[in-house]
């Protein structure tokens, strides 16, 4: 009896401590939706052990170590440390982390979901690296302030579905709205670094970047992309429109273009269901205008070998700058330091070979680059606000300071 005993003891033991196969793949998927690695990964140093400087509007951060090494790792935590670090924002030690790791989102995820991280998380291999993860000043650093930034902008809670959606639909709202945390770089932000939900996943500024817009406008969003060239620039980081260069370069590389084709197919479905804000209606410029002159002959002499006379490039190969969202939206930031310092396109398993935008800040002067940036925004039936020589002069000095 006594044996019979301490067999089922054991083997309830091993039954709680050895996930199943399922569980453990869900959670490397989970994991990999939520891009945790790009952020846990030092430059060089091993996946998942941390070490990754995060310059955020209010200084840096410096990722943690979630390997399950227990004394620098996480492997001391318990399942619910785990789970209220995702759903709540808090640590071990029951203090407050920062929403640069973005649990605004993954508290959107189910505990089931959250566990299955968990569990494929406690598979790797642990690794010691001492991390001090808050670099941020007076009185920033003070863990605390976070409570009352959560109680401004942070509502726990996790992810319900809309009955009135397709299971699909539902599918891609849980990975865009939680662990795929798009919004944390495409929708803007207030000055206290909250998302403006107001204006969800309308485009935002990052890193000297500018995140497009990605609801259903014609001329600065997805509106005129279909579900297949969504799913296609989310699995390669390319398709006929557009290529992915600098952060989503990262965000496709190490997230979507390894996600199962169903999950990336849902959140393209998601997508392209969120309305249009009302349209800001902004005239092209004059062909005649002083800029453009310039511009078309900027153009004419450094771009048409790759982007062509029509501006509609080589599908797959040179992005399309007619039709761009890129191109036309409302800030010009990508647009001008894509010429400034040029782009690399994400190379993936799918798209092997990555093409490159040479940059053109060492020989272009700052009126020259906004004379090419405006004219490609207002050429070929694009249209948008003009870029002044004083925007590419600060965005310079900026690029320059951060090497970004
Ligand atoms: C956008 C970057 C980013 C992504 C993506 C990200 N994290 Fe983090 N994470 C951070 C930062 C920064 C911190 C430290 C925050 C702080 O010190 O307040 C952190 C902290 C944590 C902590 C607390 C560790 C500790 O020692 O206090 C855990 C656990 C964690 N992340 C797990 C995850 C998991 C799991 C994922 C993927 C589902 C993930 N993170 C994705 C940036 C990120
Ligand atoms: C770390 C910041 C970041 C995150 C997270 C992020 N994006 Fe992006 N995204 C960008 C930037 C920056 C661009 C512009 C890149 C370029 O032009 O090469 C972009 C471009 C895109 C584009 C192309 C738009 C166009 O008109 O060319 C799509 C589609 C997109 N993102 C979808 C997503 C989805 C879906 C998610 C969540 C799974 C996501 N992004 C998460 C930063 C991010
Ligand atoms: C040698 C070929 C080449 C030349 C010349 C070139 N480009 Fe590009 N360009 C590219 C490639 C490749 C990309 C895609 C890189 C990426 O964004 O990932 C690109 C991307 C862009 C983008 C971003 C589009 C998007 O969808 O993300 C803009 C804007 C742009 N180029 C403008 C210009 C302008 C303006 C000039 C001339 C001053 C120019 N390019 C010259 C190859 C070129």
């Amino acid at each position: 009896m006594r044996k019979i005993a301490i067999l089922a003891a054991l083997f309830a033991v091993s039954a709680h401590a050895d996930p199943s196969f399922e569980t453990l793949e869900r959670g490397r998927v989970l994991a990999t939706a939520g891009d945790c690695i790009a952020c846990h990964t030092a430059p060089g140093g091993a996946p998942f052990a941390g070490g990754r400087p995060l310059p955020t509007p209010f200084g840096v951060l410096v990722t943690p170590n979630i390997t399950p090494d227990r004394d620098t790792g996480i492997g001391a935590w318990t399942d619910e440390d785990f789970i209220r670090a995702l759903s709540r924002g808090i640590d071990r030690d029951g203090a407050h982390l920062y929403p640069a790791f973005p649990y605004v989102y993954y508290s959107r995820v189910t505990r089931e979901d959250a566990l299955a991280v968990r569990a494929f998380l406690n598979t790797l291999d642990p690794v010691r690296n001492v991390v001090e993860s808050n670099q941020l000043p007076f009185p920033l650093d003070v863990r605390a302030t976070m409570i009352g930034w959560n109680g401004l902008f942070f509502e726990p809670g996790v992810f319900k579905p809309n009955a009135a959606k397709s299971a699909e639909w539902n599918r891609g709202a849980y990975l865009v709205e939680g662990l795929g945390h798009c919004g944390a770089c495409h929708t803007a932000k207030n000055v206290l670094g909250a998302d403006r939900t107001s204006r969800p996943l309308q485009g935002a500024v990052l890193q000297d970047w500018f995140a497009p817009n990605l609801t259903g406008d014609l001329r600065t969003g997805l509106g005129g992309w279909s579900v297949d060239e969504i799913v296609e620039y989310l699995a390669t980081g390319r398709n006929a429109r557009s290529a992915a260069s600098g952060p989503m370069a990262e965000v496709v590389a190490y997230s979507t273009s390894q996600l199962p084709t169903a999950d990336v197919r849902a959140m393209a479905v998601y997508l392209k269901d969120q309305p249009a804000r009302a349209a800001s209606g902004v005239a092209p410029m004059a062909a005649d205008a002083p800029a453009m002159v310039a511009g078309a002959a900027i153009f004419q002499d450094s771009c048409t070998a790759c982007h062509r006379q029509s501006g509609e490039g080589v599908p797959r190969l040179f992005p399309s700058l007619k039709g761009s969202a890129v191109v036309q939206s409302d800030d010009p930031t990508t647009v001008v330091r894509v010429v400034l310092n040029g782009a690399l396109a994400v190379a993936t398993d799918a798209a092997p070979t990555a093409p490159a935008m040479p940059p053109f800040g060492w020989k272009l002067s700052d009126p020259q680059v906004a004379a090419v940036a405006t004219y490609v925004r207002n050429a070929w039936g694009n249209a948008a606000s003009p870029v002044s020589a004083a925007q590419v002069h600060e965005l310079r000095a900026q690029l320059a300071a951060t090497s970004n």
